[in-house]
């Protein structure tokens, strides 16, 4: 099955990437093996720009990793950081954030993502198959709590996906792509203006 997104990406040497003046800050969302962090970097090593994964932020506030967060407090403790995170990060200019797979899923987090000005949402899409055997290949693939049981994540990924399509102004079909060619494709499609 064709994984290639998280595949390590070719470092990408031409910094001289651009986007329309009115976006500030990209916002990548997608289930979790969407590629978001991977693509997410190279993006903002493309423009110039500051990239954060949400989840880092999450654990740089916490001072301890998702897995415990979850296992010491709860999914619903997990997800009051991860507004606070998110809400502090659009604060800034010129950025790339990676969001967690399940940030979409709270309200909140949809109405501020919407109603942030010069913020551009885009979606990278996969099979949920595809983004299962992602998740499998990388480092850690016992770790995230979400993914522990399968039905359930599936059940997951069919509420998400609506909220996933909703926000973004752009969605990107990234199965079989490299992270290179997913960046591409969404620096092509900002600059053209639709959806
Ligand atoms: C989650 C996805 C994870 C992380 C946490 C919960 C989810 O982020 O926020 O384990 O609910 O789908 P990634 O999508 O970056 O793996």
């Amino acid at each position: 099955m064709s994984t290639a997104i998280l595949d390590m990406p070719p470092r990408i040497t031409n910094r001289n990437a651009t986007v329309p003046a009115g976006v500030d800050r990209i916002v990548l969302t997608g289930f979790m093996g969407s590629g978001k962090t991977t693509v997410g970097a190279l993006l903002a090593e493309e423009l110039g720009w500051k990239f954060f994964d949400l989840d880092h932020e999450i654990e740089r506030r916490e001072g301890r990793s998702v897995p415990q967060i979850f296992a010491e407090s709860g999914e619903q403790r997990f997800r009051q950081a991860e507004a606070g995170a998110l809400a502090s990060l659009l604060g800034q200019r010129r950025v790339v954030i990676a969001l967690g797979g399940g940030a979409p899923e709270e309200l909140g987090n949809r109405l501020l993502l919407e109603q942030t000005p010069r913020t551009a949402v885009v979606y990278l899409a996969a099979p949920f198959e595809v983004l299962v055997e992602r998740c499998r290949k990388q480092p850690g693939a016992t770790e995230r709590p979400v993914l522990a049981d399968l039905a359930v994540a599936a059940a997951r990924f069919s509420t998400r996906r609506p909220h996933y399509e909703r926000l973004a102004a752009h969605t990107i079909e990234t199965e079989g792509d490299s992270a290179t060619e997913s960046v591409r494709v969404v620096l092509e499609r900002l600059n053209a203006g639709r959806g």
